[in-house]
């Protein structure tokens, strides 16, 4: 089974366990529309393959491991696209939350999928007890202070940012999360994953900023030119295009030079560079290096 189908599995199963009986129809409902969406699951396939690298000794832990930073994620899209922060109307092609089931519920499918991402964690553990507590504290890194995503977008109330810090904190912490989440799930050391995770979730963010500029809301599956519209920190527009571009060569490089010897480094590099590719193609770099106009890039969102 490739690392996506075990996600998506995983996913359906442990979301449905999780919600219970006889909770109200139409949040279970926007909980669906935000994590059945066609995300690319790039943090709990990074979660997984860290797993294999590591002997994979308890694939439900780790299973569960990535399904709970897939939720945090999804929780952080909701908000994230709510009036109060990017007032977005468009997700992975979809009306957001908030669009389709109103801000009330928005705000709830956000806090629900957090509150459920700890209850999959826990349930999932009970095979490995010692285990939980590392990956509950790895998760709260991820997500909560000093540096994880909310800290990362509490950053965009401040008057004043240093970029890399922002970048890292909002986007790169949650990749951490997912490799250090993949070491902890075999009982591992993650200590030699987390580079690999804090490389590649900058070279993300660098390539999201990259992609909200040269690409057309229909390819994005989200709105386009935000960072402009918002005055949010990017690194396209600190560097220009061209530096960009080459920023996020250098970072996805280094996320390549980054993994640890082990037995499957041969397919985690396949993953860090198959990932770049699918963010900005190859192909494509001499089109946007000559500021390409929107819309010219065959990419997925
Ligand atoms: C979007 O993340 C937000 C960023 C941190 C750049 P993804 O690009 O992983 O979004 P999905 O999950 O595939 O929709
Ligand atoms: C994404 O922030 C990181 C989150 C914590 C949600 P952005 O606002 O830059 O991401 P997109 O472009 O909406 O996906
Ligand atoms: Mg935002
Ligand atoms: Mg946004």
């Amino acid at each position: 089974m490739s690392l996506l189908a075990r996600v998506e599995k995983s996913l359906v199963t442990h979301v449905e366990a999780a919600s219970g009986r006889g909770a109200p129809p139409r949040l279970l409902a926007a909980m669906q529309h935000a994590v059945f969406s066609g995300g690319a699951r790039i943090r709990p396939q990074l979660c997984l393959a860290v797993s294999m690298a590591c002997g994979d000794n308890a694939p439900e832990l780790s299973d569960a491991a990535g399904v709970a930073l897939e939720l945090m994620h999804c929780a952080s899209l909701v908000h994230d696209d709510m009036p109060a922060f990017d007032n977005a109307d468009l997700r992975r092609g979809r009306p957001t939350v908030h669009k389709a089931y109103g801000e009330p519920l928005a705000l709830l499918t956000g806090d629900a999928l957090i509150v459920m991402a700890y209850q999959v964690l826990t349930n999932a553990s009970k095979a490995h007890p010692h285990r939980l507590g590392p990956l509950m504290h790895n998760m709260s890194q991820g997500v909560g202070l000093p540096s994880g995503i909310v800290a990362g977008q509490a950053w965009e109330c401040e008057t004043k940012a240093d970029l890399a810090l922002y970048q890292r904190a909002k986007t790169g912490a949650l990749f951490v999360a997912a490799t250090c989440a993949g070491a902890l799930a075999c009982g591992s050391d993650p200590t030699p994953w987390a580079a690999l995770g804090a490389n590649l979730g900058e070279a993300y963010q660098v390539a999201d900023d990259i992609r909200d500029v040269i690409l057309s809301a229909e390819l994005l599956g989200k709105p386009a030119g935000q960072d402009e519209l918002h005055h949010r920190p990017s690194v396209a527009n600190d560097l220009g295009l061209n530096g960009a571009i080459h920023h996020f060569q250098r970072l996805i490089d280094q996320a390549a030079d980054s993994v640890p010897p082990c037995t499957c480094k041969d397919m985690l590099q396949q993953l860090v560079r198959l990932e770049a590719q699918r963010l900005i193609p190859a192909a494509s770099y001499e089109a946007c290096l000559k500021q390409a106009p929107k819309a010219t890039l065959a990419t997925q969102h």
